[in-house]
């Protein structure tokens, strides 16, 4: 739906560039006429990215951990010098997977809450810096899900790191409204990538459990994320700050509202039942 120089001139860092949503993303703001810098913790998979990417001299590759504020930074740095100017930042890199509570390790919830949360914040304030600095404004894009808000039985240090980066996202977009500087976010239901697959669905019955719960009947496709993201990212939506977008088929609605279970039974079957439960008028004396 977007023009196709819809980000023209534009520099974009994506965390977690190198695989799943964000190389989907990161093909489509190339497509858009961005410049993309990927930032990822494994150089291999990096490497991977770019062979796919090829062809592209506006796509670069910076390796990092996030949880490493140094290794951020230095990374920030060399996509500032490579490109001269970095625009958008699409944070991505996440760390999930399914686990007992009682039975996490503190490094386990370490490992997640400090991919997730703290990751967001060593990126963001990376780059926010240097906008300060020079004086001019920017687009951050904070990835997270729609259990951020409900809470998810299984993936407690994920839930609660994304819950955190929701309030990053709603607190930062206020405080730096001021430098021009928005902050977004989407909220992802299941989109099929083998990262997330492999931890959060290995089973057929699993996805198939997952599958049930989304009314659209589908799981999502890159390319709808990936549109949305650059919508929220480029001119054409200057005055949206703070806002999580869902993208989910109706997902999680469907998981909270007491009565949605009743949409997996035959609607005929339904329409039958219910008009059985309906009290009959009583008739007006003859
Ligand atoms: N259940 C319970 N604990 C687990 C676990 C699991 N499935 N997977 C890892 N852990 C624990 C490890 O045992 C370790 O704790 P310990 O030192 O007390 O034993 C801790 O988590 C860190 O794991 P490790 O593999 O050493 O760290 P890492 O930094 O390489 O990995 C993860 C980080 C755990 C988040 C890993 O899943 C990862 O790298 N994920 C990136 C990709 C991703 O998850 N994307 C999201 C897709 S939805």
């Amino acid at each position: 739906m977007l023009r196709d120089d819809a980000l023209s001139g534009r520099v974009a860092l994506i965390t977690g560039g190198g695989s799943g949503l964000g190389l989907s993303m990161a093909e489509r703001f190339l497509a858009l006429g961005a410049r993309v810098a990927l930032l990822g913790r494994s150089g291999e998979r990096l490497a991977r990215a770019m062979a796919r990417l090829s062809g592209s001299d506006r796509v670069s590759a910076h390796a990092a951990d996030v949880r490493d504020p140094a290794a951020v930074d230095a990374a920030v740095a060399e996509a500032f010098a490579r490109h001269g100017a970095v625009d958008i930042v699409v944070n991505n890199a996440a760390g999930n997977f399914l686990a007992p509570s009682e039975d996490l390790s503190a490094n386990a919830f370490d490992a997640v809450v400090r991919t997730v949360l703290h990751g967001t914040f060593h990126v963001t304030q990376a780059v926010a810096r240097r906008w300060i600095a020079a004086g001019r404004g920017g687009s951050v894009l904070n990835i997270l899900t729609t259990y951020a808000w409900t809470g998810s039985a299984f993936v407690l240090p994920s839930a609660a790191a994304k819950a955190g980066v929701l309030a990053l996202t709603r607190s930062l977009a206020v405080e730096w409204a001021d430098y021009g500087i928005r902050v977004n976010a989407i909220a992802p239901g299941p989109f099929p990538t083998e990262g997330a697959w492999q931890r959060l669905l290995p089973t057929a019955e699993l996805e198939q459990a997952s599958l049930a719960r989304i009314p659209a009947g589908r799981f999502g496709e890159h390319r709808e994320l990936a549109e949305l993201a650059a919508f929220l990212v480029c001119d054409a939506a200057p005055y949206i700050t703070g806002e999580c977008v869902t993208i989910d088929g109706g997902g999680w609605l469907a998981a909270g509202g007491l009565f949605n279970g009743l949409t997996r039974m035959p609607r005929p079957e339904l329409k039958a039942k219910l008009a059985a439960l309906r009290p009959t008028k009583p008739q007006p004396p003859a």
